[in-house]
């Protein structure tokens, strides 16, 4: 891969920006990749300060691949309780299968291995390579597409993106480096950015060409759309249902027949005798 001496953004500025200043979150004093994965999964949709104390609790009840892989699904559906989308959590008990099985309990520190697992997607295998194993690769989450797309004044088709991403990393610096352009990308290239005190700003071509419309972060790969509302929507159906036979198995007749369907569908619940409990 071309590896410039100084890539497509300008790292001296970002790192002298980001590392005095790096947020200072838990799982960025972890080198473990199990513990690294489970906060990776957690961050995907949620937010950081939601995140803290369930990745705690998680963590304390399954610190191991061995110890989520072989609690009951109910038991992690309950640990995750709160965080939302909880199809990730059925995954990620599915990846500690697999790790358990092929890897001999330990998380593989091969991108291939990695993409393999249930659920895990590049952005998370290249989490774990960067974040545990310290590899120079790079990271695209929705923050950093946004950075991408915005210096480089286009849309980005995935390839590009993921290829403008990986020449930026500086060498050996792997680790440090996706940290501080995450934190980029949460703080200052937000989607409506802050762009005076960037370490970018005078390098980067949608800022030096004015903000022309329209962003080219918008429809530019890996960058999401606004998230859909929650308050009335199924999510917060399922995520109600979940909650109340987390504690105990309920009559089915007290719930929406569609989002009960559509729980059982997912493997998240069990219908016997009209009673919805959690998968034991
Ligand atoms: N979101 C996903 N991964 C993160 C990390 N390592 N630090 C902060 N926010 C994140």
């Amino acid at each position: 891969m071309s590896q410039r001496p100084s890539g497509p953004l300008d790292a001296g500025a970002v790192l002298g920006w980001g590392v005095p200043t790096m947020r200072d979150l838990p799982w960025r004093a972890e080198r473990d990749p199990w513990r690294i994965l489970v906060s990776e999964v957690m961050l995907q949709q949620t937010q950081v300060e939601r995140v803290i104390p369930k990745w705690n609790a998680f963590l304390a009840a399954f610190p191991t691949p061995a110890d989520c892989a072989t609690a009951s699904l109910g038991d992690v559906l309950r640990l995750w309780q709160g965080l939302g989308y909880p199809r990730r959590a059925r995954n990620l008990q599915a990846a500690a299968v697999v790790v358990v099985d092929l890897h001999g309990g330990q998380l593989p520190d091969d991108l291939d291995d990695l993409l393999a697992l249930p659920g895990i997607g590049p952005y998370t295998a290249r989490a774990v390579l960067a974040f545990a194993f310290e590899r120079d690769v790079a990271v695209v989450d929705t923050n950093i597409a946004r950075i991408l797309a915005r210096t480089a004044g286009e849309r980005l088709t995935p390839k590009r993106a993921q290829e403008r991403a990986d020449e930026a990393v500086p060498s050996g610096q792997g680790w440090v480096w996706n940290q501080v352009v995450m934190d980029l990308g949460a703080t200052l290239c937000r989607p409506t950015p802050t762009c005076t005190p960037c370490p970018l700003a005078g390098s980067c071509d949608w800022h030096l060409a004015g903000h022309p419309h329209p962003d080219p972060a918008t429809g530019s790969a890996g960058v999401s759309g606004k998230q859909a509302r929650f308050e009335g929507s199924d999510r917060q159906a399922r995520g109600k249902v979940l909650s109340a036979v987390g504690a105990e198995a309920r009559p089915a007749a007290h719930f929406d027949e569609r989002i009960i369907a559509g729980l059982v569908a997912d493997g998240l619940v069990i219908v016997s005798n009209d009673t919805v409990c959690l998968p034991e």
